[in-house]
């Protein structure tokens, strides 16, 4: 029994049940208003009536009293008496006080006293005197001589007033009860709702990160609200496995270059004779050094950017400009192997990005596509072995495009080649550590665009598409 109390109480806590029960009220206060209003015309018309037949009967009576004799006016008045079934009553008294004709037994003194008339009670002629009744009377003035009361019985409107008043009260009681049931079951449904909702975010505290919150399905604010909840427990999966995975990395590809330069200074140590083998040894170890240094910083901007934090903030610029300025600059390194970089970019693309960022973007492409198809074109022309950049502006988008004639990727290894530290097979004789479509992968996806590797027929072909308003921040 408390339990079922503790779960009532809950339910009528909840801002659903409170919201429900609130309009309920109102819906109620408006009710009562037109009710009564109702109710009170109601009234007026059965009283109306009542009041306007009387007069009518007063204005007869009048017009009689002054047109015949006091003797046959009395008569008119006991055959008006007796007529069965009326509801109308009679009294005509002397001044005096006694009684002449009718069929009222007592005078209504306050009813001939008023000038407006009012309600008296009265009993019929032969019925017990517990049995009043209640009818409203006027005065009929018929001369000095004569005091006249005429009274209409109103039972029958009181009955139906009371009938109605009942009837209303009764679908008043049922409009508050339906008010009430509504409200608990709206509240039930919604704490139910928001439980298992809690039950979840427990579990998933507890440990459970692969839980999610139910949907119903119904589109409603609650399925808002925990479609929400979801994606956001994604991103937050999303972001943990992006963590481990930099770890995974750290421990893997980054034990290797770092044995190795333990050893070449072991070598160094244990050969050198001499100064200037130390000092060789020494060289060759920052040398080493400093490309590790380079591949822990890239591999740190890839998992900031992938998190989606970066500390520099999006700026408007023309990205067919910085296009050819960046491409520009592999111009020469393009020439000395062998290859002719074509740029073709058309101007006034302006997008609100991260301007470093993309640009060494475009950096990381242009040294692929160089140093991917240099050995391609050894022994052929410059012309046929282009690699060209470009960008331009496409429906609601940016588009940089560098394309090459070397080896290409094949399509099963496309998406892989995206990921960290992967170097396919056929590159594994030139230097790199498979960090930059990585980059260009993640500052994309920063950016809210997208990175598609395609056949170049032959070589390879990379666009990297960009909405022209997408803040890192
Ligand atoms: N233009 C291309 N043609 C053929 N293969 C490519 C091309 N660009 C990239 N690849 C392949 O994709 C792999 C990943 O490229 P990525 O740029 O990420 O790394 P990397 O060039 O090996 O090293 P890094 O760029 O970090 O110095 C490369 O090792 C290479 O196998
Ligand atoms: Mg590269």
């Amino acid at each position: 029994v408390t339990a079922l109390f503790d779960h009532f109480g809950r339910t009528v806590s909840t801002q659903a049940f409170r919201l429900a029960a609130a309009s309920a009220t109102a819906f109620l206060l408006v009710a009562a208003l037109i009710v009564g209003v109702l109710f009170w015309q109601t009234n007026t018309l059965l009283t109306d009536h009542v009041v306007e037949e009387l007069r009518g009967e007063a204005r007869e009576l009048a017009h009689e009293a002054a047109t015949s004799s006091p003797q046959a006016f009395s008569e008119r008045i006991e055959v008006r008496s007796r007529v069965s079934g009326s509801s109308l009553y009679y009294l005509a008294n002397a001044a005096s006080g006694a009684k002449i004709a009718g069929n009222l037994a007592v005078f209504p003194e306050d009813v001939a006293a008023s000038s407006t008339g009012g309600v008296f009670s009265y009993t019929r002629l032969g019925d017990a005197p517990e049995l009043s009744r209640l009818a409203v009377g006027i005065p009929v003035a018929v001369g000095p001589n004569l005091h006249l009361v005429i009274g209409r019985d109103i039972e029958e409107q009181i009955t139906l007033a009371d009938r109605i008043k009942r009837t209303f009260l009764l679908g008043f009681g049922v409009l508050a009860l339906a008010a009430v049931l509504a409200g608990l079951a709206v509240g039930r449904t919604v704490l139910h709702r928001v439980e298992a909702i809690n039950a979840t975010t427990r579990s998933i505290m507890a440990g459970d990160l692969a839980r999610r919150v139910p949907v119903s399905g119904n589109g409603d604010e609650l399925d808002e609200l925990s479609e929400n909840l979801n994606g956001m427990l994604d991103r937050i999966e999303q972001l943990m496995n992006g963590l481990r995975e930099v770890s995974d990395n750290i421990a893997h590809d980054l034990k290797t270059p770092l044995n190795r330069l333990r050893n070449a200074a072991e070598a160094a140590l244990r050969e050198s004779r001499g100064a200037e083998g130390y000092r060789e040894g020494l060289e060759a170890a920052i040398e080493k050094a400093d490309d590790l240094i380079k591949t822990f910083n890239a591999l740190l901007l890839i998992a900031r950017l992938e998190a989606g934090v970066v500390e520099e903030s999006a700026e408007m610029f023309d990205l067919g400009r910085l296009v050819e300025d960046v491409a520009e600059l592999y111009e020469p390194v393009a020439e000395e192997a062998g290859l002719s970089l074509t740029i073709d970019v058309e101007t006034g693309i302006e997008v609100r990005a991260n301007r470093q960022l993309i640009g060494q973007a475009v950096a990381n492409l242009a040294d692929n596509a160089i140093k991917y198809s240099a050995k391609a074109a050894e022994g052929k022309r410059p012309s046929d072995m282009t690699v060209s950049v470009t960008a331009r502006k496409s429906t609601g988008l940016a588009e940089i495009t560098v394309a090459d004639r070397g080896p290409g990727i094949e399509p099963q290894d496309r998406d892989r080649a995206l990921r960290r530290f992967v170097r396919l097979e056929k590159s594994r004789t030139q230097p790199g550590t498979g960090l930059g479509l990585s980059l260009v992968a993640a500052v994309a996806h920063l950016h809210h665009g997208s990175v598609r590797l395609e056949d170049n027929e032959p070589g390879l072909r990379i666009v990297v598409t960009l909405p022209f308003a997408t803040a890192s921040s």
